[in-house]
């Protein structure tokens, strides 16, 4: 996109005088978008005056221009490139969604031919590629293999890693849609020792990944046309949304012009927590701890207490203040999804089903503006379509990775390209003189502590495994702060 084409998007609104403590004022440009919100231009602030923002978390900082998601919290608005999610999800599908957003337009049908064909025949991976699979510990979670094996795509495809040349930009943006269902399913083949399916081009892309996850060597797999649709709109509702935390994981990353697939590496790791990707993954978790619709009361009485962390998972969203647009979608694909699979009475999603019934006509709640959010329902849907919960933050890390590879795009073209360093507000002590080891008072190991290479040589004797030769990993199980206390009666 060209420099003066951005021009005509961000409007000079007039300045604003910021006087400083030593009595200088200093006029800084009021910017507004698209969308009419305002931006204070900080730009010249610290090479004027030294003096630099605070802003922890970025709440009150846009650190892009991008022409690609918009979110309104207040009134629960998501569009993808202007066009509202609703009707991507209802009335269109994923070749239109991605090709939408990595495009700016959506697709004509030749365009659609064209692209469904180039995401195709990408999905196969390099068969030393998969070898990498077989070095994990059996029970690593499979973000952690997703974090590994993206990563390394990057010693495979050295071919499009020029990121100053559109077209190999463009075929490494395909490659990573493509082949991340395919890495997805052949983490979890591993994870549960079954002998990994290759994609089939004859398939669509969820109808692709469901044949990758569930088909067995020994019999025909048949898909199931419902899922597959649930799966598509779970897919497409998870595409983007704007400067979340991996995206700007992705951005930061890729304004070091570092290789594509290492920056999609970097959104996993950022999506994997469980205030971002993990959250859905939370839910079940959660449901599983409350245990009993029984005990639904005490779970809200202790998400209301001030005292007690814990949060009812999956409800409440720092941006939506309202009902999250994307959740009233997938509330309707979570209920024909129970009653498509007959999971209706099965006891964690009647626990679910309670909670969401309760929870929303309970005052604290309402007052607060915290609706169950997509990640209520998408957990609660992916459990009655018979897929693992350590899958679900890696289902939403292959539907991300459109917007991933669409932002990290939009970033590498801008005409102003600037790596990302911000500031920080240092309260370390400013110099002190170097203590000798003799000197030094605290700081050894406590007394029984084991080192890192004692635990992997414990953990190889049980497993009867030689560690000379053995790479540290972790079996990466998420365990929520909140959600690993005990049970939910106190
Ligand atoms: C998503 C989340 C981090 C947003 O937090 P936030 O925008 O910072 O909202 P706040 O923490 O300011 O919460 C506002 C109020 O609602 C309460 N609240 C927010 N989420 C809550 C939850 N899930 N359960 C119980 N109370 C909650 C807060 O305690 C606070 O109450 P107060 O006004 O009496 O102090 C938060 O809602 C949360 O932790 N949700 C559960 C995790 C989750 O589902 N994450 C996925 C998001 S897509």
């Amino acid at each position: 996109m060209l420099k003066s084409e951005q021009a005509i998007k961000m409007k000079e609104e007039g300045m604003a005088e910021v006087k400083m403590p030593d009595g200088q004022t200093l006029q800084l440009p009021v910017l507004s978008d698209a969308a009419g919100a305002k931006f204070l231009d900080v730009r010249k602030l610290q090479p004027t005056t030294g003096m630099c923002t605070f802003d922890p978390g970025f709440t009150s900082t846009g650190a892009c221009q991008s022409q690609i998601t918009f979110i309104d919290g207040k009134k629960g608005v998501l569009v993808y490139r202007g066009y509202s999610i609703d009707d991507l999800a209802e009335k269109g599908d994923f070749i239109d969604a991605t090709y939408l957003l990595l495009h700016g337009e959506l697709p004509t049908k030749s365009q659609r031919e064209k692209f469904n064909f180039e995401l195709t025949h990408h999905s196969l991976v390099h068969e030393q590629l998969i070898k990498f699979f077989q070095g994990f510990k059996h029970d690593a979670h499979p973000m952690a293999i997703m974090v590994g094996v993206v990563g390394a795509l990057a010693a495979f495809y050295s071919d499009s890693a020029d990121i100053g040349n559109p077209a190999e930009r463009m075929r490494s943006c395909l490659r990573l849609i493509a082949k991340m269902p395919t890495l997805a399913a052949i983490a979890y083949k591993t994870s549960i020792g079954q002998p990994i399916v290759y994609p089939r081009n004859d398939l669509s892309y969820s109808e692709n990944f469901l044949h990758m996850l569930f088909a067995v060597p020994t019999e025909t797999y048949k898909i199931d046309p419902e899922l597959a649709r649930a799966l598509e709109i779970i897919l497409v509702l998870h595409m983007d949304h704007e400067q979340n935390a991996s995206t700007s994981t992705v951005r930061t990353a890729g304004s070091s012009q570092a290789n594509p697939f290492a920056c999609i590496a970097s959104g996993i790791a950022a999506l994997w927590g469980p205030a971002h990707g993990g959250a859905n993954e939370a839910v079940l978790r959660m449901l599983e701890v409350i245990g009993h619709v029984e005990n639904i009361p005490d779970a809200l009485e202790r998400a209301k207490d001030k005292n007690d962390p814990f949060r009812l998972m999956g409800f409440g969203h720092r941006v939506y203040k309202t009902y999250d647009p994307r959740a009233k979608i997938m509330r309707s694909v979570c209920h024909g999804v129970l009653k498509a699979a007959k999971k209706e009475n099965d006891p964690l999603l009647k626990i679910a089903l309670e909670l969401e019934r309760i929870a929303t006509s309970d005052e604290y709640f309402i007052k607060r503006g915290l609706y169950p959010n997509v990640d209520f329902y998408s957990g609660i849907t992916l459990r009655a379509m018979g897929i693992p919960v350590s899958m679900y933050t890696v289902l939403f890390a292959v539907a991300r990775t459109v917007g991933w590879v669409s932002q990290w795009k939009e970033m590498a073209e801008d005409p102003v390209p600037r790596i990302s360093r911000p500031r920080q507000m240092y309260l370390g002590v400013m110099q002190r003189g170097f203590v000798s080891v003799e000197s030094r008072g605290a700081g050894q190991a406590p007394k029984g502590a084991k080192t890192d290479d004692e635990e992997d040589a414990r953990d190889a004797a049980q497993q009867g495994v030689d560690i000379s030769s053995m790479g540290r990993l972790s079996s990466g199980s998420v365990s929520h702060p909140i959600l690993s206390r005990s049970s939910i009666k106190k």
